[in-house]
């Protein structure tokens, strides 16, 4: 008569002494298998007497149900421990997803890399300063009207004596005067890349959202000089055959002033697609942002001549160059964390 209790002692020992994951699974077909230990004693059931078949049935099956636990058991002790198992030191490690820049730190890089290749010299003012660098410095003088165009955000500290109430800037503007006063004599050439603030919240205004400021000053700088900068960074930034215009408009700290229009690379700036009108410009063209020749009393504020020298400048939005850039339409995505929309750029 068959021991069941001898050979489930046995089985136990074998498995735990197996020193191989080829071993255990020889130890698993001679119980296990079809013409195993375990199948062997269960069809002996029929020489078992009647009265003992019942306990003799259980104690079999518990037998297999923990030669099913012994092997497996062992199984991952075997896996888990190196020796007399292959572990292949060549195979790659887990990867991690890589993270990227965010698109408005992308755009800032490669706008600084264009301007840069020109001779700019990227700067970053602060983004919380006095009014007098806001506007006085920019001939916007206190109770100008001209104030009221940008609504700003006061800090709720004591005004300077001289230099006014502390604000969240609305513009880069307030970097022409600093970077004036920084270099001391022209030539200047000057790109501030700096957060703004005005209380805006829609698909195109976020409250916090940043700009790119041009500013060059030297002996005979025109128009020209403008609209070539201007066509130089349309090409570069949104690629070759981009064109720009200029269209009078009114700035305190610009004589003449202008707004920037650039194609539109959608419909090749003819405003329409296969007899439509083109859904991205309307009309061939897209704003820009604001330019123009600095205004003499911000060159004298800032310690310059302007009877020695002239200058323009300019101040655009990131988030809205890159809503140019690639067609998007509602900014307030940049913003949102939403790692979908972030990880396509
Ligand atoms: N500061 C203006 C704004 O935020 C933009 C601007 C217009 C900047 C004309 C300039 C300029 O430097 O010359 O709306």
């Amino acid at each position: 008569m068959v021991d069941v209790g001898q050979i489930t002692k046995l089985a136990e020992k074998e498995i735990k002494r197996s020193v191989s994951l080829d071993v255990l699974s020889k130890l698993e077909i001679k119980y296990l298998g079809r013409n195993g230990e375990i199948n062997k004693l269960l069809s002996a059931i029929k020489n078992i007497p009647d009265e003992q078949k019942k306990t003799y049935g259980q104690r079999v099956n518990k037998l297999k149900a923990s030669m099913y636990r012994y092997i497996e058991t062992r199984k991952k002790e075997l896996q888990n421990k190196k020796s007399g198992v292959f572990f292949d030191k060549t195979l790659p490690g887990k990867t991690y997803p890589k993270g990227s820049l965010h698109i408005v730190s992308f755009a800032i890089e490669e706008i600084t890399k264009v301007f840069e290749k020109i001779g700019f010299i990227r700067v970053s003012y602060p983004e919380v300063d006095w009014e007098y660098g806001a506007f006085e410095s920019l001939n916007m003088p206190v109770n100008h009207p001209a104030r009221d165009d940008v609504e700003t955000s006061f800090i709720d500290t004591p005004a300077h004596p001289k230099l006014g109430k502390m604000v969240l800037t609305p513009h880069t503007s307030n970097g022409q005067n600093r970077e004036m006063k920084r270099v001391g004599k022209p030539p200047i050439r000057m790109i501030n890349i700096s957060k703004c603030y005005r209380p805006n919240w829609d698909a195109t205004h976020t409250p916090m959202f940043h700009q790119f400021e041009g500013l060059c000053v030297d002996k005979d700088i025109s128009i020209v000089n403008l609209k070539g900068t201007l066509d130089y960074f349309a090409e570069k930034y949104f690629g070759v055959g981009t064109k720009t215009r200029l269209r009078p408009h009114h700035f305190q700290f610009t004589e003449p002033s202008f707004e920037v229009d650039i194609s539109c690379n959608n419909c090749g700036g003819t405003g329409i697609i296969k007899a439509n009108r083109c859904k991205v410009c309307k009309s061939g063209w897209l704003e820009l942002g604001g330019t123009g020749m600095v205004h003499p009393n911000v060159l004298r504020e800032g310690g310059i001549d302007p009877s020695a020298s002239s200058g323009w400048a300019f101040g655009f939005g990131i988030e809205r160059v890159i809503m140019m850039k690639y067609g998007l339409d509602d900014i307030r995505n940049y913003y949102s964390g939403d790692i979908r929309f972030l990880e396509q750029f």
